[in-house]
C-alpha cells in the first residue's frame, strides 16, 4: 500500500489536531504534534527561568537546547503518542494557559525552529506521517504529496478552547482565551522566521461552520485524489 506525507497547518485551535489524529487513526498513519513540541521547548524555558514574566533570556534558552530531549510515546490510553519532556510525561502541562501565553516567542527564535524542524523530518522519513503545525505544508515537507490548510473564525476558535480549558478545571474567561488566539495569530503569521503561511499547493478548509463528521469526509475526500494522482 502506497503510503504518503499529509501536512496539516492552519491557525491555533482550527482543529487540526483532532482531524489529524482520526486521520492517522482511520489510515494506521504515525501522527505527529509539532505545536507540542514547541510547547514541551516554552515548558522547559520556564521551568528553568529563561523565562518569566517579564523577561526571556533567548541566549540561555539557545544553549541550553542540547539538554532538552523531545519524544512521543504512545498511550494506550489517550489513543496518540504523549509528549515527554526529558523523560516526563508533560503532555497535560504544556496545555496551560500560561505555556501558550509564551510559546509564540519561543517559535519565533531559530534555533529553537531548526532544532524541530529537523527532528520532524527524520519522523518523516519513510511517509505514512501525519504531522500538524503551521510550516508543515512550506518548511517541513515541502513535498508533501497532501496539504491541507485549516482555518475559522478568532471567535470560533476562541469559544472551542474556552470549553476545553474550562472542561479541563482551567479558571479562565472567554475574554482572556479570545486575546491570546487573536495574539498567537499576530505573532504566527508575522514572526521573520517561518511564518504561518498557507502553502500555494494547499487546500483550505474552513470549519467554522463544518461539523466533525463534515470536516472528516472531506479530508478523506482530499486524501483518496492525492492517493490517486
Ligand atoms: O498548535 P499549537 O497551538 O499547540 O501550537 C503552539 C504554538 O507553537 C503556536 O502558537 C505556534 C507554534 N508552532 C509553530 O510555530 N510551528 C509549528 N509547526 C507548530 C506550532
Amino acid at each position: 500500500m502506497k503510503k504518503i506525507t499529509i501536512a496539516i497547518d492552519g491557525f491555533s485551535s482550527t482543529g487540526k489536531s483532532t482531524v489529524a489524529k482520526q486521520l492517522a487513526k482511520k489510515l494506521g498513519y504515525v501522527y505527529v504534534d509539532t505545536g507540542a513540541m514547541y510547547r514541551a521547548v516554552t515548558l522547559y524555558a520556564l521551568k528553568t527561568d529563561y523565562i518569566s514574566k517579564n523577561s526571556f533570556d533567548v541566549d540561555g534558552l539557545v544553549k541550553a537546547l542540547p539538554q532538552i530531549k523531545l519524544r512521543f510515546v504512545f498511550s494506550n490510553d489517550a489513543g496518540f503518542a504523549e509528549m515527554y519532556l526529558n523523560d516526563e510525561n508533560v503532555e497535560r502541562e504544556i496545555r496551560q494557559m500560561e505555556v501558550s501565553e509564551f510559546v509564540s516567542l519561543v517559535a519565533a527564535v531559530p534555533q529553537v525552529r531548526e532544532m524541530l524542524v529537523a527532528q520532524q523530518q527524520e519522523m518523516g522519513r519513510e511517509k505514512g506521517i501525519v504531522m500538524d503545525g503551521r510550516d508543515i505544508g512550506t518548511v517541513v515537507f515541502p513535498d508533501a504529496e497532501l496539504k491541507v490548510f485549516m482555518t475559522a473564525s478568532a471567535e470560533e476558535r476562541a469559544q472551542r478552547r474556552f470549553k476545553e480549558l474550562r472542561e479541563r478545571g482551567e479558571e479562565v474567561t472567554y475574554e482572556d482565551v479570545l486575546e491570546n488566539v487573536q495574539k498567537r495569530d499576530l505573532l504566527d503569521t508575522t514572526r521573520e522566521d517561518s511564518p504561518l503561511v498557507k502553502a500555494s499547493d494547499a487546500k483550505e478548509i474552513d470549519n467554522s461552520h463544518l461539523t466533525l463528521e463534515g470536516q472528516f469526509e472531506k479530508i478523506l475526500q482530499l486524501y483518496n485524489n492525492a492517493i490517486n494522482n
